[in-house]
């Protein structure tokens, strides 16, 4: 089998020089603003995967944003891998915080900073170019097929009825996904589980006019006021949510697999240093790895209302306004959740104002069988460029699709993801290590080896 290291050392400032090109454009899914450049970013990744070696590549249209497809068959009797990622990234917001534009890519310290780097153009491209490679060394060791969507970040909500619609197109034996972090450089890990998600808008009226605060300030219920009461007796002193029926689904853990997560290394005082915070914070009776993968949480990730602008202005704001995320474990529903918090949210609001609940997407919590040939192929080939056994490991984001897959087509997912929680994804300074991307294109065509090995004598 070729050298992949010595392939990508020879290759490198290309592959660096065309993930720029993708980071140059502003493939922001959440505001239609940027719509034209979406598209733009669908066309330059079917153009990509054309050039690597792709056929039947087809930017798919859906509803919302096109699905892009592209494939290599080499012989119908090999195994068939899936490879996932998406081409659409979070708003760039607050942009003043960047050190540098976030759409014009650049190199810190052996860091690539742009919106998307890691999350997750850097991180799909890597697929894309290790395909390149295996195409021009004749090495394709199994069928590799391509679906790189444009609305994973707001929810992936025309996936399913995509999934649905093509069953025969996306026919494969597993999908394979780097969309996720590793514990550290030296100590690669595989991602073995998601959480789900529910989110909601809440609205909170009180009287039908801001007023003035002190002519009405004292008599009338402030929307701001009551928003924050209620937002605070969703959690107990001991940090739990305080929603009846909210745990009633959660899988609670064994005492091996709590073993397992403890054992993985983790450095508490690193993590606070690192965050610049003087303690940590969660659920009584769980660890902050458990806090922030194997159990739920409720958090507020936007609160607005009344006067924010400059100087002091002395208003009752009439509404009060929040976004509540809420990440869901094996086995809880996102629909039945959503509808609890509804349901209890309304229940605890006042006389004195109105409350009304948007729910937006969610998504299904996800775990995946360390157990399985793909997990074990993964496995191997981090083994081998890392010189390290991966470390197994629960993750606290969500990519709602890994469920549908599973649901959908009945297919089991692998998450070797080469990003680290460190990168500062969704945030501003987002950044990925040239080591890390060039560490994946290495890895990915000795997963894709080791994956038709083991399936050949499976
Ligand atoms: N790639 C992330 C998910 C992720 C990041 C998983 C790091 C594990 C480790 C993905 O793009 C993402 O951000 N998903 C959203 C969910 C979606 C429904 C908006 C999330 O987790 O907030
Ligand atoms: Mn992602
Ligand atoms: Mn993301």
């Amino acid at each position: 089998m070729s050298n992949y290291k010595e392939l990508v050392d020879q290759h490198k400032d290309r592959f660096i020089n065309e993930l720029f090109e993708l980071l140059r454009i502003p493939s922001v899914s959440a505001d239609p603003k940027y719509k034209e450049d979406v598209l733009r970013m669908a066309a330059a990744v079917a153009a990509s995967l054309k050039q690597a070696g792709a056929e039947n590549v087809e930017v798919c249209p859906t509803p919302g944003y096109p699905i892009v497809y592209g494939e290599k068959i080499v012989d119908a009797s090999l195994p068939t891998v899936l490879v996932y990622g998406h081409y659409d990234v979070q708003p760039a917001d607050p942009i003043d915080l960047w050190s540098s534009p976030p759409f014009e890519p650049v190199i810190k310290d052996g860091k690539i900073y742009a919106r998307g780097s890691c999350d997750d153009k850097g991180q799909m491209f890597m697929h894309v170019k290790a395909f390149e490679l295996m195409m021009q060394s004749g090495a394709l060791p199994c069928n590799i097929k391509f679906m790189i969507e444009g609305e994973e970040e707001v929810g992936s909500s025309n996936l399913d009825a995509f999934l649905a619609a093509n069953r025969e197109r996306l026919k494969a034996d597993c999908v394979l996904v780097s969309d996720t972090s590793m514990i550290a450089n030296d100590i690669p890990s595989i991602t073995t589980g998601l959480r789900g998600l529910s989110y909601v808008e809440v609205e909170v009226t009180g009287p039908n006019r801001d007023l003035h605060s002190g002519v009405y300030g004292g008599g009338v219920a402030n929307p701001v006021n009551v928003l924050c009461e209620m937002i605070a007796s969703l959690k107990d002193g001991n940090k739990k949510i305080t929603i009846p029926g909210f745990y009633a689904d959660v899988i609670e853990l064994g005492a091996d697999e709590r073993r397992l997560i403890a054992a993985a290394p983790f450095d508490e005082k690193e993590y606070m240093r690192e965050l610049n915070i003087g303690a940590v914070e969660g659920e009584t009776g769980y660890t902050t790895v458990e806090r922030t993968s194997v159990r739920p949480t409720l958090d507020v990730n936007g609160i607005w209302g009344g006067y924010t602008g400059e100087g002091a202005k002395t208003v009752l704001p009439s509404k009060a306004y929040a976004k509540i995320s809420m990440r869901l474990v094996p086995n809880q529903d996102p629909d039945k959740i959503t509808e609890l918090f509804k349901t209890h949210f309304e229940s605890i609001a006042p006389a004195s104002v109105k409350v009304e609940v948007r729910p937006h997407h969610g998504g299904h919590p996800a775990v995946t069988p360390v157990d399985s040939v793909e997990y074990q192929a993964a496995a191997l080939a981090m083994e081998q460029t890392f010189g390290k056994k991966p470390v197994p490991a629960r993750g606290g984001g969500s990519i709602p699709i890994v469920a549908s897959f599973e649901r959908i087509l009945g297919l089991k997912t692998v998450l070797m993801g080469f990003g680290l929680d460190t990168d500062d994804i969704h945030s501003p300074n987002e950044h990925y290590g040239v080591f890390n991307f060039l560490k994946g294109i290495e890895t990915i065509p000795y997963f894709h080896a080791h994956y038709a090995a083991l399936k050949k004598r499976s």
